[in-house]
């Protein structure tokens, strides 16, 4: 069957939309004309030695400005260690000669896992996540030389609402809670659903200070405390609305974050600690009509619970705030800010432009060019507010065979100083390799954003209650049989 029944038959497109796809660039310049017509400023540059070029991040340098981001498989064993094909990613991450590895969501405690495969760091199972930091390190160095200027990092996380456990919450959210599923009934979670307590959020800083310790004994080179698409430490600095230590004012929705960074540069000095961050939150969005184009969900103003977003209108950035932690973390002696923003089950069109919407999405309600200018302002903005501190900017996958063009004119003009690539690595591992040796990427692996990788994460109907992700279409040996048999399966629901 091909993609377009496929993807007409799981209601996602109209024919009508099927036929207006968006990516027709066939040069940097009609890609910046085509932005200049949305009203955007993409600048490009044909110069592409400045990703090749190498930088500092801490007291280590990298041997060139590309990011492999952090990209979860779903694919690990059911007690939380690495499986087979997330040992496969990694080899291929680290033969593709990124010089910053950011390996995927790691949970920091089982109820903190987002899906019963995610990777879990304990004492169980931090031995295999080591093997698989290590067969990175060894491919890395097969294909590339050296590994003296390779950083290889955890990114260690609390999944708060979306917990597979049971939803975590830091505080209520008039937008999101009637979104938020528990999933022991099915149900959407009620307004007296109890928030984490104090106490709680205690002993889960304990828990991220436990895992870094884990995570310095296998020798990562950073461990980043994630903040973004509205997992635990996200929401937490959006909780205005949380009385107590760890709600209301700045201060106190950055406690959590500050103490855990602070304990962990006190304790373990040669390991780097870096975040990624959401600069804005937006507010969630739900396919409407028979065209089933996303349309904001009803709210009331002023927002209350989203971060650096205007509390007049959610369209509006307000990165004051983010700004703000930037250098507040920044005081703390943060490696490197990892720049995201939106949330992936209620405004994937936020956190991914993408050509075609993912199964639990809804068709944009906005040209992908405008998401991606999103993404580029907010790294800026960040990049901006803590010129010493090295930014890493998101969302540039939609770009396709311009990606490095855009990345370059954005780390020459000063937006960022190293650019990450998501979905685009699951398509082509080795990108940045084949800049190196061609100056270009490889055109019959570039990401053409169809989402088949969020399609094959969002399919919960396996023995092991979740389907691993990767690129069916372009990596088609390992993931072609996968995607045969979630297809039928594919429900369209959110989690
Ligand atoms: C399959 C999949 C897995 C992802 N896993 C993570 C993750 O573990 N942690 C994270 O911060 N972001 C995760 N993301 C978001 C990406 O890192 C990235 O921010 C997003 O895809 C936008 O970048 P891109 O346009 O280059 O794809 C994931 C995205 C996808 C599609």
């Amino acid at each position: 069957m091909s993609l377009w029944s496929e993807l007409s038959r799981s209601r996602l497109l109209s024919r009508t939309q099927l036929m207006a796809r968006y990516y027709k660039y066939r040069s940097p310049e009609e890609l910046e004309a085509g932005a200049r017509a949305l009203g955007l400023d993409i600048p490009t540059s044909q110069d592409l030695s400045v990703l090749l070029s190498p930088c500092q991040v801490g007291d280590r340098t990298v041997k060139n400005r590309m990011v492999v981001q952090p990209m979860e498989g779903c694919d690990g064993t059911l007690d939380g260690a690495p499986g087979e094909l997330t040992i496969r990613r990694y080899q291929r991450f680290g033969d593709g000669g990124a010089a910053v590895i950011w390996a995927e969501a790691t949970a920091i405690a089982e109820n903190a896992r987002m899906n019963p495969r995610q990777l879990w760091l304990a004492e169980h199972t931090q031995r295999a996540i080591g093997e698989m930091i290590e067969i990175c390190r060894r491919s890395h160095r097969a294909a590339n030389g050296s590994t003296g200027d390779l950083l290889v990092g955890l990114q260690l996380t609390h999944s708060g609402r979306y917990s597979h456990v049971r939803p975590q919450l830091a505080v209520h959210d008039p937008v999101l809670d009637p979104l938020t599923i528990d999933r022991s009934t099915g149900q959407p979670i009620g307004k007296d659903w109890p928030l984490l307590s104090d106490d709680d959020l205690k002993r889960i800083e304990d828990e991220y200070v436990d895992a870094a310790r884990r995570a310095a004994t296998i020798d990562v080179d950073f461990v980043d405390i994630k903040q973004c698409h509205r997992y635990l430490l996200s929401e937490l600095l959006a909780a205005r609305n949380r009385p107590g230590p760890y709600g209301g004012s700045l201060e106190n929705r950055t406690r959590l974050v500050r103490n855990v960074i602070g304990r962990i540069r006190d304790e373990l000095p040669d390991l780097l600690v870096v975040t990624r961050m959401n600069a804005y939150d937006g507010i969630p969005y739900q396919g409407q009509g028979e065209d089933f184009v996303g349309a904001v969900c009803d709210h009331d103003l002023p927002l209350s619970t989203a971060f650096g977003t205007s509390p007049h209108d959610h369209l509006d950035l307000a990165p004051e705030e983010p700004c703000q932690v930037a250098t507040m973390l920044a005081e703390l002696g943060i490696a490197m800010i990892n720049v995201s923003a939106g949330n992936p089950y209620s405004n994937p069109h936020v956190v991914r432009p993408a050509e075609f919407p993912p199964v639990d999405g809804y068709h944009a309600p906005e040209h992908p060019l405008v998401g991606v200018d999103r993404q580029f302002r907010l790294a800026r903005a960040i990049q901006q507010a803590v010129p010493e501190v090295p930014v890493v900017g998101s969302g540039y996958s939609w770009l396709q065979d311009f990606v490095p063009h855009a990345a370059a004119a954005n780390i020459t003009n000063g937006s960022v100083t190293l650019f990450g690539l998501g979905r685009g690595t699951l398509s082509h591992p080795d990108f940045a390799r084949a800049l190196a040796e061609t100056g270009q990427f490889n055109r019959k692996q570039i990401c053409r954003t169809f989402s088949y990788c969020t399609n094959l994460m969002r399919t919960k109907d396996h023995p092991l209650g979740q389907f691993p992700t990767g690129c069916p279409p372009f990596d088609k040996q390992t993931y072609g049989p996968l995607w045969k048999e979630a297809e039928p399966k594919l429900t369209g629901k959110s989690e």
